[in-house]
């Protein structure tokens, strides 16, 4: 066991492994693949973004990499086994939060916990534990109506770490937020990153999120689906977004994504 009670595995120093992954929705045959041989590696305690226009697969591509969805082809593999479904190790975190709205905030976070077996007071303390994680032991007793839409997301980010997943994938879980609660709750998020060890792959529009929080950004481009770029972020963290190395890697992003299709990509490597 490990600091936060989660059993140790046998490092495998790439946690998540996807290749080779071919995805085309039935009713959507003869047009391009919603995935053309997509193929990527997550390291263990990696930030990884993935970036790109509106319809290009990357929410496809999110729930193939959680076992939600399965591809035509390909495999994806977690901790070195390939992965057939969903599992506990890996969680995923909608936009919409996915809340009970009959349930308190905290009743929420065990909900995640209610097939684990555990007795209903370790469930609750570790419930607990999680929300004081989020800040907000306060409001456990509150239904999600009475929380603000951060507030909500906070409720929701508890409940996908109490089940301490190795993997959190989330599909732009801020993009509803007003700015400063969005900053607020990255920065939370890097904390927990940190404190739990976590991997995760976030989907994102937002250029700036994807610098301020990833260690790797994977450029996405539709038509056909397929990553076309990377850029890794050597910034230390936490980040400054003021800073003139922040503000050209995110000059980087938004080049690749003007030129794309404009010309050969040697053009626009960054
Ligand atoms: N369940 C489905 N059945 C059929 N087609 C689908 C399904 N889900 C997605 N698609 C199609 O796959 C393509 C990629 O969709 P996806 O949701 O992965 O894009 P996205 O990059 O996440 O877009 P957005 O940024 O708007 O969320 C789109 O053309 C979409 O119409
Ligand atoms: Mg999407």
């Amino acid at each position: 066991m490990d600091a936060t009670g989660r059993k140790s595995t046998v490092a495998h120093k790439t946690l998540l492994e996807g290749s080779g992954l071919w995805k085309t929705y039935s009713g959507n045959e003869g047009a391009e693949p919603v995935l053309s041989n997509v193929s990527l590696q997550v390291e263990r305690g990696e930030f990884v973004s993935l970036v790109g226009p509106s319809g290009c697969g990357k929410s496809t591509l999110l729930h193939v990499l959680g076992g939600f969805a399965r591809p035509d082809r390909g495999e994806v593999r977690l901790g070195g086994a390939p992965l057939a479904g969903p599992a506990s190790r890996a969680v995923m975190l909608f936009q919409e939060y996915g809340l009970l709205p009959w349930r308190s905030a905290l009743g929420n976070v065990e909900l995640g916990l209610e097939p684990l077996g555990m007795s209903v007071s370790d469930r609750r303390e570790r419930a607990r534990y999680y929300l004081q994680l989020v800040q907000l032991d306060d409001k456990r007793a509150l239904l999600p109506h009475q929380l603000s839409g951060g507030m909500k997301q906070r409720v929701a980010l508890a409940r996908a770490l109490a089940v301490r997943p190795e993997l959190l994938l989330m599909d732009e879980p801020f993009a509803a937020l007003d700015t400063f609660t969005r900053y607020h709750l990255q920065d939370q998020l890097l904390e927990l990153q940190r404190k739990e060890a976590l991997t995760v792959v976030l989907v994102t529009h937002d250029i700036d999120e994807a610098v301020y929080l990833s260690d790797r950004v994977l450029l996405m481009e539709g038509g056909p689906g397929r990553i076309h770029t990377e850029l890794a972020i050597a910034l230390a963290k936490p980040r400054d977004r003021g800073q003139r190395d922040f503000q050209a890697y995110r000059k980087r992003i938004l080049e690749a994504f003007r030129l794309t299709g404009n010309g050969p990509e040697e053009e626009f490597t960054i």
